[in-house]
């Protein structure tokens, strides 16, 4: 029954844009009139990952007047015997409110019905499903860059994002979203709507990260509502550094906008250290360290790569996603800069000495690259640059398999797969690279309090009334 439903819902997904697809011009398609029929009392409704399993945490834009706010799950679609669970409510930017619920308590291995009560409103009724064991599929993608300022602006970008949503959502039993950042082009509140439109988003736990576009406005700290956020002494106005697990995987998802490395080493070993017995690691931040495609890009790289690679190489980071270039790439396994086991398309590799970073290509702003060769490091990436890919990753207690698609393409475009046994061990990092890392993510905690002090003149620049103090740190 669960299956069926979960496939009636996809199936009505894929039609809804199919025959947006096929209208003829000046005909009303689907996607128009499903577009004019959101509620008002429950915008933006986005269902992120709980710290574990047995949570979700939502948030939606509300009326102002709305002063109470809840989320009702059931296990049956007509809501009998549905649990309330109580949020809170936050004055949003604009003046209207956002609520902020997590749902707790939650069985592994079942489906879920929920409704987002506003006040006295209640939104439609929408389904997630709660993962069984230690196996579950992600949709990876990055930069889907809605864009505009109202609700027409963003339609045609929100449909592409859709569109691509329905056709993973036929590749694989999606239940998780990896968003690597850039899910905004101006970090918009209309944007932010857009983005969570497709009823197919509501039923994924949803896990963004910030990326540079989401940091020229305001409204990702509004509307988000993620699990031990973790702000430290410098961050970004919009949030901070966040981390969740599910079935076997610490996920660990950094603000790269923010460059104080001291505390994104201290945010990466605090939740290690809660979670020493979960056998994977997954890095997901904004910012690219390996790619290589894009010239003007490269200084930044090499100081990015100097921060980062080195904490990664200390909490032994198996895997980390990534976006801001738009350009598809996946590299060796890397340590200490060096490529230390080569990874070649459809291969699998057993207890890895090192990490894979990996760069999905844009959702909505797929470029062309510039002529650079990519890097010794790249295993490799795509040939025509101008293509639409997502990432289908495969997670168990044993592997992490990572598929690339094209949109529209039935085949997979490449493949690699990680293993780990029982008696993996990690490398260790030596004591000379690790006090130079501190050594540079001292520098990095400097910078990010001036480059905040630059953020916060841009956002006074843009019209947003904020305080430096708020913005700084
Ligand atoms: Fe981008
Ligand atoms: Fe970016």
């Amino acid at each position: 029954m669960k299956k069926m439903m979960k496939t009636v819902s996809i199936f009505m997904a894929v039609l809804l844009l199919v025959c947006s697809c096929v209208a003829p011009v000046n005909a009303v398609s689907v996607w128009d009139v499903f577009w004019a029929d959101e509620e008002e009392s429950a915008r933006g409704i986005i269902m992120q990952p709980g710290a574990d399993e047995t949570q979700r945490n939502f948030s939606w834009y509300m009326p102002q007047d709305v002063t109470e706010c809840s989320v009702l799950v059931s296990t049956n679609a007509l809501m009998l015997q549905a649990e309330e669970y109580e949020g809170d409510v936050i004055d949003s930017y604009q003046g209207d409110k956002v609520a902020k619920v997590t749902v707790s308590e939650l069985e592994c291995g079942e489906t879920y019905y929920y409704v987002c009560v506003s006040g006295e409103e209640k939104s439609s009724v929408y389904s997630f499903e709660t993962v069984e064991d230690d196996a579950f599929s992600a949709l990876y993608i990055s930069d889907i860059h809605i864009s505009g300022d109202s609700r027409d602006s963003v339609k045609d970008t929100s449909f592409a994002f859709a569109d691509l949503l329905a056709q993973a959502s036929t590749r694989a039993d999606l239940n998780l979203i990896l968003s690597a950042g850039d899910q905004a082009s101006d970090g918009l509140r209309a944007e932010y709507e857009g983005l969570t439109f497709s009823p197919l988003s509501r039923g994924l736990s949803f896990a963004t990260t910030i990326g540079n576009h989401d940091r020229k406005g305001v409204d990702y700290r509004y509307f988000t509502n993620l699990p031990n956020e973790e702000t430290g002494m410098v961050s970004s106005y919009q949030g901070g550094d966040y981390w969740f697990v599910k079935g076997d995987v610490l996920f660990l998802c950094l603000d790269s906008n923010n460059a104080s490395g001291t505390d994104h080493l201290c945010f990466m070993k605090n939740a290690i250290r809660e979670n020493a017995d979960v056998r994977w690691r997954v890095v997901m931040m904004h910012h690219d360290l390996y790619g290589g495609t894009i010239e003007h890009r490269e200084s930044e790289n090499n100081l990015l790569r100097l921060l980062y690679s080195p904490m990664f190489d200390e909490c032994n980071i198996d895997l980390v996603l990534l976006g801001h270039s738009h350009h598809y790439s996946v590299t060796d396994v890397v340590y200490n800069g060096k490529s230390v086991q080569e990874l070649t398309d459809g291969c699998a590799i057993e207890n890895a000495q090192g990490t894979v970073y990996m760069v999905s290509a844009s959702v909505g702003r797929p470029r062309e690259a510039e002529e650079i060769p990519y890097s010794d490091l790249i295993a490799f990436g795509m040939e025509k640059y101008t293509d639409r890919l997502y990432n289908i990753i495969d997670f168990s207690a044993d592997a992490i398999t990572v598929s690339t698609y094209e949109m529209n393409g039935e085949e997979v475009v490449h493949s690699f797969t990680l293993t780990k046994t029982d008696d993996y061990t990690a490398p260790q990092i030596s004591i000379f690279r690790k006090l130079f890392s501190r050594f540079v993510n001292l520098i990095g905690t400097i910078y990010a309090v001036f480059n905040n002090i630059g953020v916060f003149s841009d956002l006074k620049e843009d019209g947003f009334d904020v305080a430096l103090k708020d913005v700084v740190f």
